[in-house]
């Protein structure tokens, strides 16, 4: 894996205590005698790509390997990549749906895969939501009852179920159609059941696999800010997969792209924009507007200049770092010398309209 180093808004490194998911070597193998072909080989490697092409080689089926990552508490961490590539593979290995060949899962610290099927069955009730693709939802249950579902599991009381059901409802946007049928509704309120299904528990984790790639455009980006709207409120983990940049740059803290089961580099938008470890990272973002990546904060620290922050009209406004360059340029028709630049109550320095030309007309290069 390899990872680039971010400037300005960059987010704080990761420390042990922040961590809520992490993924050591996680290897899967798919095939015949798969475990105990992986057990073999691997004693003969000690690389992770020799160990593939081997296990390649044995005609075996490598859909994820020697992947490795953090997820913080509270962050919208982003899986994308080709059909194929793992991801769906690596989402359902953090909540053991897919058993790992090899590797550990941790969450909070403490080994998923050590777990035994009763706690394993409690963490998945209790702790995690998953919405799926397909939406998963039960054909002759009510928008009500697919809801109360997981609760149901859980063991908890009729009474119970149906007042969180109904909060969970809510929430989602979608009062008044308890009674309905899943066939009653659209795909995009279909898919509102199925979130508001995996939020019904409560869970510290939440796993979306291409949750909106099934909805049109506009009920898509509809579903994204309802999406950002929740997390806003509700602060969870999360891991989302999708095969759209553009989705991923609207929700992501950090994007992981997977190429052939292998992580191939993981950071902030930003990061993966500017600098793409190779071809196949570049070619995910070369359509993407830069002035919807780069920030005033990355822009700021790299000419901190006190001069120019002596030099601005009382009265100049002071934008968060983190604002992109599309935001902060309609900011220039009013105030043409710039603007300042703070970031967690620290000033950055100053950002001037010459400063976001210079920086948007630089070509972007893959490293
Ligand atoms: N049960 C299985 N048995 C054999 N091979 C499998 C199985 N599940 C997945 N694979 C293979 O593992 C690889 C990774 O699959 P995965 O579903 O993780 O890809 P993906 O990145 O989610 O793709 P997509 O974007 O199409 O959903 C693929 O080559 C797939 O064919
Ligand atoms: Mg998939």
């Amino acid at each position: 894996m390899s990872t680039t180093n971010t400037t300005g808004d960059s987010k704080d490194a990761i420390t042990g205590s922040d961590v809520k998911i992490s993924c050591r070597s996680v290897w899967k193998v798919y095939g015949d005698n798969a475990d105990a072909k992986f057990q073999a080989l691997s004693k003969h490697h000690t690389n992770a790509n020799p160990l593939r092409q081997s296990l390649i080689d044995e005609g075996l089926i490598v859909a994820a390997a020697d992947v490795s990552f953090d997820v913080r508490a509270g962050e919208i961490f982003i899986i994308m990549g080709l059909s194929g590539s793992g991801k769906s593979t690596m989402v359902r290995c953090l909540s053991r749906l897919v058993e790992p060949t090899s590797g550990e899962v941790l969450l909070d610290g403490e080994d998923l895969l050590s777990a035994n099927d009763k706690e394993l069955i409690k963490i998945r009730r209790h702790r995690m939501g998953m919405v799926f693709q397909n939406f998963g939802l039960m054909p002759h249950l009510t928008v009500l009852e697919n809801i109360g579902f997981p609760l149901k599991l859980q063991g908890r009381s009729s009474q119970d179920r149906q007042a969180r059901a109904k909060e969970v409802i809510k929430l989602v946007g979608l009062a008044g159609r308890e009674d309905s049928f899943p066939r009653e509704l659209s795909g995009g309120q279909q898919q509102r059941v199925g979130i508001a299904r995996s939020l019904a528990v409560e869970p510290d984790v939440w796993l979306l696999d291409e949750p909106f790639s099934a909805l049109d455009p506009l009920i898509r980006r509809q579903m994204q800010d309802e999406f950002l709207r929740l997390q806003s409120l509700l602060n969870k983990t999360i891991v989302f997969i999708t095969h759209d940049f553009l989705e991923a740059l609207r929700l992501a803290d950090r994007i992981a792209i997977m190429k052939d089961g292998q992580l191939v580099q993981v950071g902030t938008p930003t990061e993966l924009v500017l600098n793409p470890v190779n071809d196949y990272v570049a070619e995910f973002t070369k359509d993407v507007p830069r002035d919807r990546v780069i920030t005033v904060g990355e822009l700021a620290i790299d000419a901190a200049n006190e001069n120019l922050s002596k030099q601005l009209p009382e009265g100049t406004p002071t934008i968060n770092g983190g604002t992109t360059l599309d935001s902060v340029m309609p900011l220039f028709e009013s105030h043409p010398h710039g603007v300042s630049v703070e970031h967690k109550g620290e000033n950055l320095g100053v950002v001037t309209p010459a400063m976001v030309i210079k920086a948007l007309a630089q070509q972007q290069q893959p490293a």
